[in-house]
């Protein structure tokens, strides 16, 4: 037990951090930290599962702003819808339509222009057409974008491509475009780099002409110059999933993947390639169309820029509503296995050959394949399954196939090196499940371990829509769960990652964002609790959890690779309205040598607070250093609703 005169001074550097709460009774206990025995967690333990679900790509980490941008989006009719864009100019002045006149036959459908006014006649603005891309594009003073079209036309060219606000009013960049009739009497590609003069969120691009003839337009692109990398993710969203350090990426689904029809599914050989050869689909279980800019190559490209392995969900036969029979299913095992060849095949295989051609001659380490999204109840799944599982293993006998069917509720009837777990519950529920994995049999090494691919307190679903601090402390305690057993769980992530606030279909989600800004819930920053997880050894702790209800602690050490000094951190779930003392103990070693060095604690008095777009950061993890004479005497205090992280040296 500490001293009083510590405990106060402690109380005094907390009541200098805390965001919010009030201390009550403080149970105290020991804790005895054993540094004799670590094991390993997995380096895979903490990851990002990212689902093209709220338009968490198009119109999100993809930085594309022109959406719809090849009119494919009304479907390969003519005349069909061109939502979002508009016309500029009344139906006098120019008649506009679509046609199947492209120039790429995979999506053949163009925009045609009858301009009907000419300089005299037009509005002084020209006639037109216009993009808001999703939901407004996000303009920013300074930076470069990249505007790039397709266009003919039957005369000579004399036109404005421009990025304006909302309404047209304001122009914040443009660039006058002519050209010769002979150079536009068939399709031709041009390239137009627009600075803006000044920032604005809710823009759009606009072409306008004064010019009397026709115009066919497709393929419209406009791209900021600062995506991360130059690779084309939009780059404050990057920083986010950066910032959660993951060590996989599994993608693109989740449902997705599925489709509720088979011919709604993702079909990689669809996503690569030049992209304005690309057809873009719809995607029938989230209902909006992609113009599948971030396609198969840019997910292993993300995958590769976060530092993260690539988890790979395929598409095995099966949607909501059609099954393929076991009998037929050769083909869909072929385009999987074609797609291990593209990602990591030497560049003298067919698939290989394609990927170093679009400028990746390395291959990406892709080791994880996910036969399917939650379909072990299917009837053809088990049969599907294992000609997918027999295939990979015969071929690329490294990779690891992960089975829809959770293992937690019946040991698995076939071959599988990982299971999915997926759960979506409400804070009891969450908390119940911290015992889940401890009651797993330890006897079999060859086992399947478990991937928690989904996870969350999403009930009930109106309290849970921007998610809330409760929620998350639950998901902490499970979180330590899941590392205090990364001896049967390989690999964790939240569901979903990310979330367009214009386009809210599923909530709650880690990060919400619009054009121009983004922010973490509470289950964020959870998350990056456990960022130095991966691959750190975990410790035994001898905590007597009979005396101190609610409360969950883990403990882990690792290398900090600046400093090259070994550090222990202690994490602790405290989901009682009382504060709680730990006097930290290490087995073994010299009392006078251990130090408690600095804290980060999440918390907040109110269970049912929620970070929001106008308050972002009500609910975010605060660290501050322990002051040196304070950290000697190793009591750990925990703040009532807290998730704290105990920094600890051993000097
Ligand atoms: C984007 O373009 C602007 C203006 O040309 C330039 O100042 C800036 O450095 C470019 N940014 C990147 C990341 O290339
Ligand atoms: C492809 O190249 C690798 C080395 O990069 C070589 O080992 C292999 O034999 C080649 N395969 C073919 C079919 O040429
Ligand atoms: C939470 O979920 C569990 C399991 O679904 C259910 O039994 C329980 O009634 C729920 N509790 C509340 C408070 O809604
Ligand atoms: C204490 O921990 C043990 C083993 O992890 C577990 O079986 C038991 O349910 C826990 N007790 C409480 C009150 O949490
Ligand atoms: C915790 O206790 C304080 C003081 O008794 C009370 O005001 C507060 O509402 C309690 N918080 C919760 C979440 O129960
Ligand atoms: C612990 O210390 C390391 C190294 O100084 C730092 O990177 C990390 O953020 C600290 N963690 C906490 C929970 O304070
Ligand atoms: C949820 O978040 C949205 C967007 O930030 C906000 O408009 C709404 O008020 C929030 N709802 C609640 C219940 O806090």
């Amino acid at each position: 037990m500490a001293s009083s005169s510590t405990f106060f001074l402690l109380l005094g550097i907390l009541m200098v951090i805390r965001v919010c709460g009030s201390a009550n009774d403080h149970p105290s206990t020991s804790i005895a930290v054993d540094i004799s025995e670590p094991r390993q967690i997995p380096p895979t333990f903490l990851g990002i599962f990212f689902e093209e679900i709220n338009h968490a790509g198009a119109g999100g980490l993809w930085a594309e702003l022109v959406s719809n941008r090849g009119f494919e989006a009304g479907g390969r009719h003519a005349p069909s819808m061109i939502n979002p864009w508009g016309a500029i100019g009344d139906e006098e002045a120019i008649s506009i339509v679509t046609e199947m006149s492209s120039c790429f036959k995979n999506n053949p459908v163009a925009l045609r222009m009858d301009i009907l006014c000419d300089p005299s006649t037009c509005p002084p603005g020209g006639v037109g057409i216009y993009n808001p891309g999703y939901w407004g594009m996000n303009i920013e003073q300074g930076n470069t974008y990249k505007v790039v079209f397709y266009i003919k036309s039957t005369g000579p060219l004399d036109s404005v491509v421009s990025l304006v606000t909302e309404d047209g009013t304001q122009v914040l960049s443009f660039r006058r475009v002519t050209a010769d009739a002979a150079k536009l009497k068939d399709w031709t590609k041009l390239e137009i780099a627009l600075q803006a003069r000044a920032s604005y969120n809710n823009a759009r691009f606009q072409f306008t002409t004064t010019q009397k003839g026709t115009i066919w337009l497709d393929q419209v692109s406009v791209m900021p110059n600062n995506t991360y990398k130059g690779h084309g993710f939009r780059n404050d969203l990057m920083q986010m999933l950066l910032n959660l350090k993951p060590r996989f990426l599994r993608f693109p689904g989740g449902c997705y993947v599925e489709g509720t029809y088979l011919r709604n599914a993702f079909r990689w050989k669809e996503t690569v390639g030049p992209w304005e050869e690309r057809p873009g689909h719809f995607g029938d279980v989230w209902g909006y169309w992609s113009d599948d800019g971030l396609g198969y190559l840019e997910y292993l490209q993300l995958a590769e820029d976060l530092d993260a392995e690539p988890v790979w969900v395929v598409n095995n036969g099966i949607s909501f509503y059609d099954q393929v029979d076991i009998r037929l299913i050769g083909p869909f095992v072929q385009e999987m296995l074609d797609s291990v060849e593209f990602a990591r095949g030497s560049p003298n295989t067919t698939w290989g050959s394609l990927r170093a051609k679009l400028g990746h001659p390395k291959p990406f380490n892709l080791k994880y394949i996910a036969v399917g999204n939650e379909e072990c109840g299917f009837k053809n799944y088990i049969g599907n399954y294992l000609k997918f599982y027999k295939a990979l293993k015969k071929n690329y006998p490294d990779i690891k196939v992960i089975s829809n069917c959770d293992a937690t509720w019946r040991p698995l009837d076939h071959p599988a090196d990982l299971y999915d777990f997926h759960k979506y519950t409400n804070i009891s529920g969450m908390l119940g499940l911290t015992h889940l994995f401890e009651k797993m049999r330890r006897d079999d090494p060859h086992a399947p371990k478990a991937f928690v691919s989904e996870y969350a307190v999403t009930y009930p679903e109106e309290k849970m829509m921007n998610g809330t601090f409760g929620g998350a402390l639950a998901e902490a305690a499970f979180l330590l769960s899941l590392e205090q057993n990364s001896d049967v769980v390989e690999m964790v992530s939240y569901a979903p990652i990310f979330d367009n606030l214009n386009d809210r279909r599923w909530n709650p989600d880690a990060i919400f964002f619009n054009a121009d800004k983004a922010y973490g819930i509470a289950s964020y920053w959870v998350q990056t609790f456990f960022r130095e997880s991966s691959g750190a050894s975990l410790l035994k702790v001898n905590f007597p959890n009979h005396t101190l209800p609610n409360t969950h602690l883990t403990a882990i050490s690792r290398t900090n690779s600046i400093d090259q000094k070994d550090y222990i951190t202690v994490k602790v779930v405290n989901y009682n309205n009382i504060t709680v003392t730990l006097k930290l103990s290490v087995v073994g070693v010299d009392p006078n040598s251990v130090r408690l060095q600095s804290k980060t604690v999440l918390t907040c008095d109110d269970l049912d607070a929620d970070n929001t777009l106008d308050f972002p950061t009500k609910v975010v993890p605060v660290s501050s250093l322990i002051p040196s004479e304070v950290g000697k005497h190793k009591v750990l205090v925990v703040e009532p609703f807290s998730f704290s992280a105990f920094n600890i040296t051993l000097v």
